[in-house]
């Protein structure tokens, strides 16, 4: 299982991006929020994109905005394997989808907990990741909603039936109790469980 560590809720963004350089953790999953999109602000680009002077490891972009389109070229000038956003929003999916490959850069589509994953399936050839949220997105620290599980196998047949490559990453209330309904996944995003504790390699670990 690969683990993406979310800073979300960290009160130390630097110290605990240089903890998390120290771990083994495969990236650093940067949420970014418009007030618009969700109820929450997070800090401006200006400021977010010094996240790669305190980690060399990779970024899994988590786009919570109505247009990606404005945060896509910038996202993509830093060290980002992904950049996701949300099949939700009202731009243009597919053009938004090209945009992040003309940078060279992994794309990734994000569902809420009530939206269907059959919502995916106009995207499906074009993607290299599915985010499913476990949570409502806007804010960290919330609880798992158990109805994920069955809908991480949903995606995956769906990318069988399809013979789509991307990858299933799920979003929000991951801890070592409900990890063992993540299986079918490859990836999971750890917010407050690791950045709340002093074991941060401990708790990822805890996680593979
Ligand atoms: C929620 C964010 C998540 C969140 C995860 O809107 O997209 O990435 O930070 O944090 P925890 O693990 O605390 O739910
Ligand atoms: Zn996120």
């Amino acid at each position: 299982m690969k683990i993406s560590a979310s800073f979300l809720s960290s009160q130390d963004i630097p110290k605990d991006l240089r903890k998390l350089d120290a771990t083994d953790v495969d990236y650093i999953h940067v949420d970014f929020m418009d007030g618009k999109f969700v109820l929450n602000k997070t800090m401006p680009y200006r400021e977010m994109k010094h996240v790669s002077d305190y980690t060399s490891k990779r970024l899994d972009v988590h786009l919570m905005v109505a247009e990606p389109s404005k945060y896509i070229p910038l996202f993509a000038e830093l060290n980002t394997e992904y950049i996701t956003f949300h099949v939700e929003v009202e731009e243009d999916i597919l053009a938004n989808l090209q945009l992040i490959h003309s940078y060279s850069i992994k794309c990734g589509l994000a569902v809420k907990p009530d939206t269907k994953i059959s919502s995916l399936v106009p995207y499906l050839p074009y993607l290299d990741l599915i985010l499913i949220m476990s949570v409502e997105p806007g804010r960290g620290g919330q609880e798992f909603i158990p109805d994920t599980e069955a809908k991480i196998k949903e995606a995956r047949a769906l990318l069988d039936s399809y013979h789509v490559n991307a990858i299933i990453n799920v979003d929000g209330g991951i801890n070592n109790q409900v990890i063992s309904s993540c299986r079918d996944a490859d990836m999971v995003v750890a917010g407050s469980y690791v950045i709340k504790s002093d074991q941060f390699q401990e708790k990822i670990s805890s996680l593979r």
